[in-house]
């Protein structure tokens, strides 16, 4: 997932931030957006997330991109721009700049500005040879390139992590759709995919028996107390991960363990006891699935490197129609 800026309350924006805040609680069922999760404190419980022994995800995909980034170095040729999406810390894609030949210039692209150049510096100092052009922007929306990226070159977005899994289908599409554009007719992506699976096991992936997902999802509301005046009771709510099949999706929610107002800029929101605001949904894919999804985005599925547990995916796609 992208790291968003620690503090996302700028002053002018409190407002909006309330506003929409506001409009979320205000939905049926209640809603809040997953940029709260990402404080100071939440970042470090996401870090804590990836390394639980329910968390599946990152170990498993990086574990496929050890075991194969060779052939999906040799799948995407020589002279590639690497694009990546969200970029964060850059663990997985140093697996594949290691394998990628004569590698033109690598342009890792996050939202959160401090946390992309500490990044950036740090790969530039174990990759001297690399061109890296980090940019500041948000991928949900569109972009420039930098001039820097010749034509010649063959553009590949990497975005793994099953960041796409945590938007709802059309913005999904859009984000594919927005990639297709980038790469042009030549290019590729290249994109880690969460499978469907037994429900239990993402359910405990979501709930973790030492209770940091618990953590990560509450923090949310300390982060909207500080950054909006608002009064959650932290005590007052209860983390669950649902799975809700007819959508493919893990949610997770805050369940209100009584009836409760909470005050939010000069409003009140009551909250009926056992009634959950959701924060995160987590979309979980079939491999035809997928490919529907990315057909609706003029992309084709064109390999699929799974563990042997079927798992995890990375998927390379390519404009379709020119296979
Ligand atoms: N995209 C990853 C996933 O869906 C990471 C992630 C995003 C996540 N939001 C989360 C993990 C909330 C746990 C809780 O798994």
């Amino acid at each position: 997932m992208s790291k968003l800026p620690a503090s996302v309350a700028a002053p002018a924006q409190a407002d909006e931030l309330t506003n929409s805040a506001l409009a979320g609680l205000r939905r049926t069922p209640k809603q809040l957006s997953p940029v709260w999760f990402y404080d100071e404190l939440g970042s470090t419980l996401f870090d804590s997330i990836c390394e639980l022994p329910e968390y599946y995800v990152t170990r498993t995909e990086m574990q496929i991109m050890q075991d194969h980034s060779a052939e999906m170095a040799q799948a995407l040729g020589p002279r590639v721009a690497l694009i990546e999406y969200g970029s964060g810390s850059s663990l997985k894609t140093r697996l594949l700049l290691d394998k990628l030949q004569d590698l033109a210039s690598y342009v890792p692209i996050d939202i959160s500005r401090d946390y992309l150049l500490e990044a950036a510096g740090s790969l530039a100092r174990d990759y001297p040879a690399l061109q890296i052009i980090p940019v500041v922007a948000d991928f949900t929306q569109p972009f420039d390139l930098p001039t820097q990226i010749a034509a010649a070159q063959r553009r590949v977005v990497y975005f793994p992590g099953s960041t796409l899994g945590n938007f709802e289908r059309p913005q999904a599409v859009r984000v594919l759709g927005g990639m297709r554009t980038i790469i042009g007719r030549r290019g590729a992506v290249l994109i880690g995919i969460d499978l469907k699976k037994d429900p239990r096991v993402l359910e405990r992936a979501y709930d973790d028996a030492a209770g940091i997902t618990a953590r990560f999802n509450l923090n949310a509301l300390r982060h909207m107390n500080r950054e909006l005046g608002a009064d959650f009771d932290l005590t007052a709510f209860e983390h669950r991960a649902l799975w809700v099949e007819e959508q493919n999706r893990i949610e997770m929610h805050l369940v209100s363990k009584r009836d409760q107002i909470v005050h939010l800029g000069d409003e009140e929101v009551a909250i009926g006891r056992n009634e959950h605001l959701r924060t995160e949904c987590c979309h979980k894919y079939t491999l035809e699935g997928f490919a529907d999804l990315a057909a609706e985005a003029d992309l084709a599925v064109v390999r699929v490197w799974t563990d042997a547990e079927r798992q995890f995916s990375v998927q390379l796609l390519e404009p379709r129609g020119i296979q």
